[in-house]
């Protein structure tokens, strides 16, 4: 893993662009993995900016999301292809057709399940998925105790995930009970994985990615083990760690 320092939000924000940009430039029809969520705002507004600036095109590019709530139609404002449509896509010209979620709405969740598995694998693999982090360290919504060789697959949202994502929503209530994410070995099979972390409330997760186990009970520990991951945190995440523990991130 290699860490990347940022003073912080923006600049994570910044750094985390910059990446993606060369990924683009490196290899213009490269398969982005996308996220969700707060901390991914950032890097898709100077995405933006840069993509107004005319210094990167996403035309020969394909993206694939992470996740998507299971029963929200993607016109419903919570469902996070509204998200992304907003966010990113409609700023941008990736073409419609190679933009792509899991269809929360399908009739069989477990059939499109194995239909967005395939897509990936069919496109070839991500060249370089986005990560945010949940603070119990989930990853996609991949919560503690999934396995860590899962595909994309139905999961019951933990409470404590409901909870953090209600600011989205008028109720908790309205937050949906499930979802269908990429699994832990879809995420590991990725080419490149780029981590962002912002605020003390990452803090304690990026502590216990240095100092604990690979475990199932923390799903992001896993990613000790892919040979190619960065994380950008800001000083607020990094909080919890000195810089002998920052060093165990670099390695
Ligand atoms: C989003 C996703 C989640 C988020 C994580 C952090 O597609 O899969 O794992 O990345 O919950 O969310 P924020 O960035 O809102 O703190």
């Amino acid at each position: 893993m290699k860490l990347i320092e940022a003073k912080n939000y923006q600049d994570m924000s910044l750094k985390a662009a910059e990446i993606i940009q060369s990924v683009l430039a490196n290899k213009p029809d490269a398969v982005l993995g996308l996220a969700t969520g707060g901390t991914v705002l950032g890097p898709y507004e100077i995405l933006i900016a840069k993509y107004e600036e005319d210094s990167l095109s996403f035309k020969k590019a394909s993206s694939v999301n992470l996740d998507e709530y299971v029963g929200l139609p993607s016109d419903h404002p919570n469902s996070y292809y509204y998200y992304m449509n907003e966010n990113l896509f409609k700023h941008v010209d990736f073409s419609a057709n190679q933009t792509h979620l899991p269809n929360g709405v399908a009739d069989d969740i477990e059939k499109e399940s194995e239909r967005y598995e395939n897509l990936i694998d069919g496109l070839g693999g991500i060249d370089l998925q986005l990560l945010g982090i949940g603070e119990n360290g989930h990853i996609g919504f991949n919560e503690p105790g999934t396995p860590f060789d899962s595909a994309t697959h139905k999961v019951k949202l933990t409470e404590s995930t409901r909870a953090a994502n209600a600011r989205y929503f008028d109720s908790i209530n309205e937050v949906p009970a499930h979802a269908i994410t990429m699994g832990i070995g879809s995420i590991m099979k990725s080419k490149q994985i780029l981590l962002l972390a912002s605020g003390v409330k990452k803090a304690g997760i990026l502590e216990k990615i240095v100092h604990e186990e690979i475990s199932e009970e923390i799903p992001a520990t896993i990613l000790k083990q892919h040979g190619n991951v960065i994380i950008i945190a800001d000083q607020d995440a990094l909080s919890k760690l000195n810089s002998a523990h920052k060093q165990l991130l670099n390695t």
